[in-house]
């Protein structure tokens, strides 16, 4: 096992929260270690690593991002949000309704949105889903899914949306992926789109973040939502420093002011 010195353990922790936002506290850098261990591992050396990090070598980054990001999602998650956006919609008239889902890792949650939509009759909109991650982006784009991440999914949408390609694994089937375009985005990094988006989901990856980054993040999602737009964060994601242009609309949900 490749021995990890203090100094290279802080270089890669102040590079990640640099970079990514990613915020390991003092306390809790042994997670960070054993990552690290896991990337050497599976990656090689760890100084090489760092190095090719810092001359912006794709795969180096590819590498790293496997391990620290975590892209824990399923089908159907937080499905309050879901009810709320349909209803938002009807109240609104929207006749073609634009949503970013930012940090929307292998996409279970843009294609439950997709999904929700056409269920309650809703067919002309469009959805930008992004993530740091490119791996997670391919397998969006690829949207083959296990049994175990569809389990909030009724069995009639199942046989409705997907076809199965195994007893395990089913696909996204093709008529869905019009709705669909893919980006990768760092939400660190500023973001302007050509025009704001009516609705923007960015759940579930500002707890990995500290103040600082959640206020900067806080500030691409509020200048890419339009005005009377929401925001929905996830359910266990407080804002506390919200912009002056939103205000609280329903449990972590809020709307931007007209
Ligand atoms: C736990 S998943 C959340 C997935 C989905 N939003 C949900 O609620 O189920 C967190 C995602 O945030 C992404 N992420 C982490 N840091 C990011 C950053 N700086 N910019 C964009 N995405 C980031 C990770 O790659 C990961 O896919």
């Amino acid at each position: 096992m490749q021995k990890i010195t203090r100094d290279l353990l802080h270089r890669y922790r102040e590079l990640i929260y640099e970079r990514y936002g990613i915020h390991y506290h003092p306390t809790k850098l042994e997670n960070l270690e054993a990552k690290l261990h896991k990337l050497a591992e599976r990656s090689g050396d760890l100084e090489e690593i760092y190095a090719g990090l810092l001359a912006g070598d794709p795969e180096a980054e590819r590498a790293l991002l496997r391990e620290v990001t975590v892209g824990h999602t399923f089908f159907f998650r937080e499905e309050k949000h879901l009810e709320t956006l349909v209803r938002d919609i009807a109240a609104r008239r929207l006749p073609c309704p634009v949503i970013w889902c930012a940090a929307s890792s292998t996409g279970e949650e843009p294609w439950s949105i997709v999904i929700t939509l056409l269920e309650a009759g809703i067919s002309n909109f469009l959805i930008v889903a992004s993530d740091l991650n490119r791996e997670s982006l391919s397998a969006m784009n690829r949207g083959v899914y296990n049994q175990g991440k569809l389990q909030s999914t009724p069995r009639h949408i199942l046989l409705k949306y997907f076809r199965r390609v195994d007893p395990m694994t089913w696909k996204i089937s093709r008529e869905l992926r019009g709705y669909l375009r893919i980006k990768r985005l760092n939400l660190m990094e500023p973001i302007v789109f050509e025009r704001p988006f009516d609705y923007v989901f960015c759940r579930n990856v500002m707890i990995y973040f500290d103040e600082a980054a959640r206020n900067r993040v806080m500030d691409n999602l509020a200048r890419n939502l339009s005005p009377g737009g929401l925001l929905f964060v996830g359910h266990t994601e407080a804002l506390l420093d919200l912009p002056p242009t939103m205000k609280k609309a329903a449990q972590s949900v809020f709307r931007r002011n007209l």
